[in-house]
């Protein structure tokens, strides 16, 4: 079914797991991510910076996600990441997207909470759900550059107001993790994790997934993380196969054949990392 985050992300706190987010960067790699997500039994949410939807059309995201859901049979929610502005917002959602992330986490606390609110009001009418942040992520995100000494991690009291006065449906949180973080590894701050997660009843979000070890995940998602973000980790795939391939093709043939290694590169990290956060052992459950 084409879903909201919502709806994905109760059914995963019902059983604790997260939900993989994984950042689509062109229309080729889209059907086999989700052909990843159908083939591990498992919810998907596809999301998009708002230059690639710009650069590949809104609604043509839009119509393969809703065409894949319905034919695969697959929860695909459909993510707007990373928004700074009302209007870039009003647009995904006008156009069809079940999700979007208001990030004012580089206002002061109450701008942040009267824009993020103002999100809601418009997102909830329409019946699509609303990520906020509390905090930065260190790394750059749409161009954005936050270093280590401009990293603010979310301090719960904060947290605990803001989700109240947004209402928002799930929370991005800044536990150390960092956009674009792909040759070291992140040190995320499990204690403060746990502070957060105590004090907020709302499903929360990794940001900078791929920087993530591994082996931290499952703590990660014992302590409320419900959305885990992953995008550098499919743009470094895609584009070292693309050099092999295209370095080595004749220009006569057809493309498919140095395409499709691309995909099939993604498809392989979508379902190791679901294979990851989908630690569920009858996942019959999860299509429910
Ligand atoms: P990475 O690109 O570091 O995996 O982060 C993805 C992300 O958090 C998108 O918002």
């Amino acid at each position: 079914m084409y879903s909201t985050l919502k709806e994905v992300t109760s059914r995963a706190e019902e059983l604790n797991y997260t939900v993989g987010a994984f950042n689509a960067h062109n229309l080729e790699m889209l059907p086999d991510m989700i052909r990843a997500a159908k083939e591990q039994g498992s919810p998907i949410i596809i999301q998009t910076s708002i230059d690639t939807a710009k650069y590949i059309g809104h609604e043509n995201f839009v119509a393969v996600c809703k065409s894949m859901a319905s034919k695969e049979m697959v929860d695909v929610v459909l993510h707007l990441d990373h928004a700074r502005n009302f209007d870039d917002i009003k647009e995904a959602i006008d156009k069809g997207y079940t999700s979007v992330m208001f990030d004012g986490s580089h206002l002061p606390l109450k701008e942040n909470i009267m824009k993020t609110r103002a999100v809601v009001e418009y997102a909830h009418k329409h019946g699509v759900s609303v990520e906020g942040e509390l905090g930065t992520i260190g790394g750059t995100e749409e161009g954005i550059h936050v270093g280590e000494d401009d990293k603010v991690y979310t301090d719960p009291k904060n947290a605990v107001e803001f989700v109240k006065a947004t209402k928002v449906d799930a929370l991005a949180v800044a536990i150390g993790t960092n956009h674009g973080q792909y040759k070291s590894k992140t040190n995320v701050n499990l204690p403060l994790l746990k502070e957060i997660n105590a004090a907020v009843d709302v499903p929360l979000v990794i940001h900078g997934g791929t920087g993530v070890n591994e082996h931290d995940i499952p703590e990660l998602i014992n302590n409320g993380i419900r959305k885990f973000n992953v995008g550098t980790e499919l743009l470094v795939a895609w584009t070292r196969k693309a050099k092999e391939t295209f370095g080595e093709t004749k220009e006569t043939k057809s493309l498919r054949h140095n395409v499709i290694p691309c995909n099939q590169a993604v498809k392989e990290i979508v379902k190791h990392k679901i294979s990851i956060f989908m630690n569920v052992e009858d996942r019959t459950l999860v299509l429910k």
